[in-house]
């Protein structure tokens, strides 16, 4: 069965064996809605055979998901790997489809208004990036979100620099990126300059974008 050991060697093209089976991998939860994501991703795109097969895969016996209901990280992750299995895509390919998903259906549908806020272009969402989860909290008080800064902001690119205590999660954030810039017609991309699996203290993405049209 895939689990976070596995996921962080997604992140770059050279796949390393795991030396980490040791550590406590799931330490806590995520709310409902996270999953109930997935779900979405996966019927809307491949049918709901696949995701009752996805969820018998990942040993996941949860009939509904409630969005504001807290889940072990350890189910989001056994189903991210179930899917991959099962849709004979790599767990880098599920990430960036689910970060792109998460923006593009789960975010701008559900909460329209709090997107909204974030900005009217990709750069300004960015550089709110790092207050957002404090508006998303107010939804749901117990989030563990992530930590964001963005450092060496051009027109064009910026460094955003991804904290959390959640290991890989890397390409998810590289479709969230992804999701983003369609969302506002500047195309985007996340390369990964540093990763915390590989010694650096946090994520690092150098990030660039095409203006839209005028
Ligand atoms: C209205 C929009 C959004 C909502 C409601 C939302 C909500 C959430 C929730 C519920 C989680 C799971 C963590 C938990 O339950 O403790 C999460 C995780 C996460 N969110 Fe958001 N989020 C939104 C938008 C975004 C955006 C735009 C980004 C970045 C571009 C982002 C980046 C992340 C990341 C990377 C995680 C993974 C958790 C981690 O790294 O520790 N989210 N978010």
């Amino acid at each position: 069965m895939w689990c976070w050991a596995m996921f962080k060697q997604s992140s770059r093209s050279c796949a390393r064996p795991s030396l980490v089976s040791h550590f406590r991998p799931y330490p806590s939860l995520m709310y409902g809605l996270v999953n109930k994501a997935i779900e979405e991703l996966v019927t809307t795109g491949y049918g709901e055979e696949k995701w009752e097969a996805i969820k018998t895969k990942a040993g996941v016996d949860v009939e509904v998901f409630i969005s504001n209901q807290g889940y072990s990280d350890e189910i989001t992750y056994k189903l991210v790997g179930a899917a991959s299995e099962v849709l004979g895509l790599t767990v880098r390919e599920v990430l960036i489809a689910f970060g792109e998903h998460w923006v593009l259906k789960t975010a701008l549908h559900g909460y329209g208004a709090l997107m909204r806020s974030g900005g009217g272009s990709l750069k300004e969402f960015l550089i709110n990036l790092p207050n957002f989860h404090t508006r998303v909290q107010m939804i749901y008080p117990q989030l563990q979100p992530p930590r964001f800064e963005c450092l060496d902001v051009t027109d064009t690119s910026m460094s955003l620099h991804y904290h959390t205590r959640r290991p890989g999660l890397t390409d998810f954030v590289v479709g969230l990126v992804q999701g983003l810039g369609k969302l506002y017609h500047s195309p985007a991309a996340a390369e990964v300059v540093a990763l915390k699996t590989e010694g650096a203290d946090h994520d690092i993405f150098h990030v660039t974008w095409t203006l839209p049209a005028a």
